[in-house]
């Protein structure tokens, strides 16, 4: 067994608004950990297509994981698993349920904007799942808000106290190098061509950064002075308990910040733990083999129907070709012909660990929230859906095939694709469809059209808020106009509102209604 594989793990996903510089910081971490030997020569959409197909090439190489799902790297003795969230075009239920499967999140905040709508989204599922936020400031090398200021921003949008473990020298727009308040020292970045290589670091004492910064070490110093009196401290307690955010400033852009950034996962990022079952107990990464499946993704072109189930590792051991058992059904599972059709990543995922992602390829029983596992019965908690935004009616197209269109549908909302509504008023042949993401509809209707050839006509609805509510309110809210209530297919009873404004005038004037935001997920 290479000794990479009992190398102990860290798995984390990127937050953040698109644009905010996600996919140019997955390259310059793999450069760092020297996955690839140089960033895109240029960065950016079109320099990361050719990245990626340089990473594919380099994995059948060297046998390094990296699919849509995962990209896997070795860095100071540990094993850094950065699992994917899809992007602003695919936003959907997918991105929210990559959070059930890290053990931490880097949230990258653009110094530019600041937080932005779907990094605070995303942020919040983070929250409820208590996972540890590390925050990435950036884009310092342009013009943008002060440190302070993003520091202010954070605190009072999301509630957690920012932790700097680095501090800028030089405003946004003029980057040197960063004050680094765990030692007092400073570390000056110099750019290199493009930004194509690894930036060379130099490490000073603050007397020697004095004589070389000036003036913006002086004002890094000061400030960094004000945030010891303003307890913004690193503490590991805090940061663990998601009370504190340690906060790095970067550009990913220049590979400036990004060698810290994978230290700080090292050093202070979370190991796998336990994962507790829905019986009150937990698996430890030590115990049996048991993984989880968090999400589902079927090919949309119909001449390859693979359905790839990726499955994060809690505990125990993967080795290709074990079989193991599917809690839903209690029937045994073959890994083998799963991980053979798995190409590229086929060398790494011989063996796995707690921590790591596999993507098993066919396997048609298995669901999101499903669990594997080999030796004692363990069931994990399902991973719960979503607050939707995007209501839409779905129709056959051609009545005639009304079977396959209730198959199709039904498939489709066990896969988690989308949430399925229904209620009596409007029948079973236009249920209503709910999405985190239009992106998603598109993909139903994709999919029913291919797979269950039963062509579907969708109609949006003015809806962009649902509520969870119970059978006592249900008459009242039947009264009230522009409302709509629903029975998810998991049973649970919601509310549609238009905004967030009826909404709230509907609580003034009706106080006795059950009216509940949506957990965002049970795991
Ligand atoms: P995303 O995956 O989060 O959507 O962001 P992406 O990495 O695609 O970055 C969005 C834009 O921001 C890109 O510019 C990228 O080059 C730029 N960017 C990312 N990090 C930094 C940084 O640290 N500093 C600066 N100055 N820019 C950064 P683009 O104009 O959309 O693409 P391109 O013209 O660079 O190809």
């Amino acid at each position: 067994m290479p000794t990479s594989d009992v190398l102990p793990r860290r798995t984390f996903a990127v937050i953040s608004h698109p644009d905010a510089g996600k996919s140019t910081l997955t390259e310059a971490l793999a450069l760092h950990a020297q996955v690839i030997a140089e960033a895109g020569a240029v960065h950016g959409k079109a320099g990361r297509r050719g990245t990626v197909s340089d990473w594919m090439d380099m994995e059948r190489k060297r046998g390094i994981s990296i699919s849509s799902a995962a990209l896997q790297f070795t860095y100071r003795d540990h094993v850094v698993n950065l699992v994917d969230t899809p992007g602003h075009a695919d936003f959907s239920e997918d991105t929210y349920r990559v959070l059930s499967a890290v053990d931490a999140a880097v949230m990258l905040v653009d110094a530019g904007r600041g937080l932005e709508q779907q990094t605070l989204k995303l942020f919040q599922v983070c929250a409820y799942r208590g996972i540890p936020v590390i925050t990435v400031i950036n884009k310092w090398d342009r013009p943008g808000l002060t440190a302070l200021e993003l520091m202010d921003e954070i605190e009072r949008e999301i509630g957690l106290k920012p932790t700097p473990l680095t501090w800028p020298v030089g405003e946004s727009g003029k980057f040197h190098g960063v004050l680094d308040r765990r030692d007092g020292g400073f570390i000056e970045y110099t750019r290199t061509s493009g930004g194509a290589t690894r930036a060379p670091e130099r490490h000073l004492s603050a007397t020697d950064a004095a004589a070389v910064a000036g003036e913006a070490w002086s004002t890094a110093a000061e400030e960094a002075d004000l945030l010891g009196l303003d307890e913004a401290d690193h503490d590991q307690a805090q940061f663990l308990a998601g009370r504190t955010t340690p906060v790095l400033f970067a550009s990913a852009l220049l590979n400036f910040g990004v060698a810290q950034l994978l230290d700080v996962l090292v050093d202070i990022a979370p190991p796998p733990g336990p994962t507790p079952d829905v019986d009150g107990g937990a698996r430890d990464p030590g115990d049996d083999f048991s993984a989880f499946v968090f999400k589902v993704q079927a090919g949309m072109d119909a001449a390859h129907r693979d359905r790839l189930a990726y499955a994060r590792i809690c505990s125990g051991v993967f080795e290709r070709g074990m079989v193991v058992t599917h809690a839903a059904t209690g029937r045994p599972f073959a890994t083998k012909y799963a991980q053979a059709v798995f190409g590229r990543d086929r060398s790494s995922v011989e063996t796995a660990h707690p921590g790591d992602i596999i993507g098993l390829v066919n396997a048609t029983a298995l669901r999101v929230g499903d669990t594997i596992h080999t030796g004692p019965a363990v069931h994990y908690p399902p991973i719960a859906r979503f607050a939707p935004e995007h209501f839409a009616t779905a129709r056959a197209v051609d009545t005639g095939r009304y079977k396959q269109f209730r198959r199709g549908i039904e498939q489709l909302d066990q896969e988690g694709v989308v949430q399925v509504l229904r209620s009596d008023l409007r029948g079973d042949q236009a249920p209503v469809l709910a999405a985190v993401g239009p992106m998603q509809f598109e993909v139903v209707a994709a999919r029913m059209e291919s797979e269950f050839n039963a062509p579907i006509k969708l109609d949006r609805l003015p809806y962009s808020l649902a509520q969870q509510t119970v059978p006592e309110s249900l008459d009242e809210l039947a009264g009230l106009s522009g409302i709509e209530t629903l029975e998810r297919s998991d049973g649970t009873l919601l509310a549609l509102f238009p905004d967030k404004w009826r909404l709230g005038s509907v609580q003034r004037l009706h106080p006795d209604l059950v009216l509940e935001p949506l957990p965002a997920s049970a795991r």
